[in-house]
């Protein structure tokens, strides 16, 4: 008889814009391949074709909360379909750079969508597949608004102003707190060589 496949993990990275999580990306992509998996590093809104031409919509494009919320979770279909699953499916580690706590985050949290209204269409979306393992890079709003001020040309979502950075930040937190299983907060207000090693050791625990 044939041995089944060893599913892979499911590995995603939440936080503000300007909290710092695309500095760890390859660092995570590197610890994860001396294990010798097969990695596989995407990101939302996009990770396939069409999600890609979403994104470009949903970063520039001005539109009713609601449609943004519709529109994230269309990519998420394409996403897990065409890439997601095949992955875990091959035994493969899907790091993914956001999923839908940033859905509950942003257009729950700080554009005021329903959450109901989320939870239904992660259900419809996702089935039952949640990430094994979510890294929360958490840092006061002041700094990811002044790390967010010396980056290039910022996104419709990264001009929002404080008020809407706080919401953001404590709705996060609250996603973590509800979900402490899955949830890892780090503390990205610190030197960069110590936020790599906490990002190492929570890594080798999945
Ligand atoms: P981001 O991940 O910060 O990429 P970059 O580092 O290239 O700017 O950009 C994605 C933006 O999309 C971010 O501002 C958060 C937003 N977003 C939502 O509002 N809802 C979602 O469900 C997702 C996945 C992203």
């Amino acid at each position: 008889m044939q041995k089944s496949e060893k599913r892979g993990k499911f590995i995603t990275l939440e936080g503000m814009d300007g909290a710092g999580k695309s500095t760890h990306i390859p660092n995570i992509i590197a610890a994860l391949k001396t294990r010798g998996v097969e990695v596989v590093s995407t990101r939302e809104p996009g990770g396939t074709r069409l999600g890609e031409q979403l994104r470009t919509l949903l970063l520039h494009d001005t539109m009713h909360p609601e449609t943004e919320t519709l529109l994230m979770f269309a990519a998420r279909r394409e996403h897990i379909a065409n890439v997601i699953e095949p992955a875990l499916k091959r035994g493969a580690y899907v790091l993914s750079d956001r999923f839908t706590d940033a859905t509950y985050a942003y257009q729950c949290g700080a554009k005021g969508v329903s959450s109901n209204k989320i939870k239904q269409l992660e259900k419809w979306v996702q089935g039952r597949l949640q990430p094994d393992l979510t890294l929360l890079f958490d840092v006061p709003v002041e700094i990811s608004m002044t790390r967010l001020s010396t980056a290039r040309e910022p996104d419709k979502f990264e001009r929002e102003d404080a008020k809407f950075f706080e919401k953001l930040r404590q709705a996060y937190l609250t996603r973590a707190k509800e979900n402490p299983k899955r949830f890892r907060v780090i503390d990205a207000n610190q030197a960069l060589d110590k936020v790599k090693v906490l990002v190492e050791n929570i890594i080798s625990t999945i």
